[in-house]
């Protein structure tokens, strides 16, 4: 990537300045669990060969982790009896995916370094090595996350914002989360990989007008007005696991997956961001950078709050 060295650099001094406030660091682990990073890339690395799609999985993961109550590894809890958990939330149930490649990872970084890596930053960690993999940016990650040890299940259907939102929705979800309208922007660009379920887009393809009618009516044939709720598209058209700025050229040219994918190019106040990102790859690559950073900050467990999980799945 021609966008790849001064930015490199302009991040690292960005780390630096930053880390005088933040709690988390890049170099977290370098003398408790050395090789942290390079076994989690390896996992990474062996997951997304075995399942194109996973990466795609994983990166959500991570987004869907921090917008409820931060980056806390809760969204990995499993439902007990007497426990509910957030991965059967509306917005992730029957959704949600890869938790068997952390779990493989996890129990790499159990075997090298016990009861060291958080399960948290497993996740800032995945996201970011599958956006690298996928030929996206890459990122310094910031680490020293700790475990929940619980999950909220009615915060997760709260927080999490829904396909149908509109552009006030969606800047109300970020802010809520303490990112701002160009983060929003930014970080819808994870939709440039992955697919969405036609239950998630049925009434964008059939309802509404700020979509290209031919583009429509492709949608329409595999997504009928009932049936084939499961049904997988690519969010992103044109190139389905290749980490690019197809997403925006495809919001410019009305052919966007979402309801609300669509939302940031329909006539208002993002488009001139959407715009910018179609014409300048490496303008978003280093937007997505910095907002992914910021999405990992949200509320972490630091200090003695917490826990460092054995199995990311449960409580200790
Ligand atoms: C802006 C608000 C957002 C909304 C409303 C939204 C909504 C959705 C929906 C409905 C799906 C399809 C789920 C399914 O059919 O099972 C999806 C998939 C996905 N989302 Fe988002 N999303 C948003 C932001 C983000 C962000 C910030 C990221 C990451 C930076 C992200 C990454 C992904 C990825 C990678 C997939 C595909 C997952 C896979 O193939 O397993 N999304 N999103
Ligand atoms: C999750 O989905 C399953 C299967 O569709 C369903 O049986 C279950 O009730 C759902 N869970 C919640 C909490 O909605
Ligand atoms: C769970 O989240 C909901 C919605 O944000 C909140 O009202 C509730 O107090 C939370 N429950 C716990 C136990 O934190
Ligand atoms: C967004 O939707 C809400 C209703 O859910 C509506 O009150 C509001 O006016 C809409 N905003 C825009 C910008 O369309
Ligand atoms: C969407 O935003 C409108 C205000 O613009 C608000 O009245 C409505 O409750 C919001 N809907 C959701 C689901 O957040
Ligand atoms: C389209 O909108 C109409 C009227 O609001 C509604 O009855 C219908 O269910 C919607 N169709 C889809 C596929 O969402």
């Amino acid at each position: 990537m021609a966008c790849g060295k001064l930015y490199f650099l302009i991040l690292v001094i960005l780390g630096l300045s930053l880390k005088v406030y933040g709690k988390l660091s890049p170099n977290f682990y370098s003398s408790t669990c050395p090789n942290a990073l390079s076994i989690v890339e390896k996992g990474v690395k062996a997951a997304i060969k075995n399942e194109a799609r996973v990466g795609a999985s994983i990166l959500r993961l991570h987004f869907h982790d921090c917008f409820v109550n931060g980056c806390d590894g809760s969204i990995l809890l499993d439902d007990t009896a007497n426990f509910r958990s957030e991965k059967t939330a509306a917005p992730n149930n029957n959704s949600a995916r890869g938790f068997e490649a952390v779990d493989h990872i996890k129990a790499k970084l159990e075997k090298a370094c016990p009861g060291v890596v958080s399960c948290a930053d497993i996740l800032a960690i995945i996201a970011r090595d599958a956006v690298v993999i996928y030929g996206g940016p890459t990122w310094k990650v910031k680490l020293g996350r700790r475990d929940s040890r619980t999950a909220n299940r009615s915060a997760a259907n709260a927080f999490i914002p829904q396909p149908s939102f509109n552009l006030s929705n969606l800047t109300q979800s970020f802010a809520n989360v303490g990112l701002s309208f160009k983060d929003m922007v930014v970080l819808s660009g994870g939709h440039t990989v992955g697919l969405a379920r036609c239950t998630t887009f049925r009434s964008h393809i059939h309802n509404n007008t700020n979509i290209n009618s031919g583009f429509a009516k492709y949608l329409q044939r595999k997504c009928p007005t009932s049936g084939n709720d499961n049904v997988l598209l690519p969010l992103d058209y044109q190139t389905k696991y290749t980490f690019d700025d197809k997403y925006y050229k495809n919001l410019v040219a009305k052919k966007g997956l979402l309801h609300s994918d669509q939302e940031l190019y329909n006539g208002n106040k993002a488009d001139s961001l959407v715009q910018d990102y179609a014409m300048d790859q490496c303008k978003f690559f280093k937007a997505f950078a910095k907002s992914m950073i910021r999405m990992g900050n949200i509320k972490p467990l630091t200090g003695s709050n917490g826990e460092i999980r054995l199995n990311c799945r449960k409580p200790n």
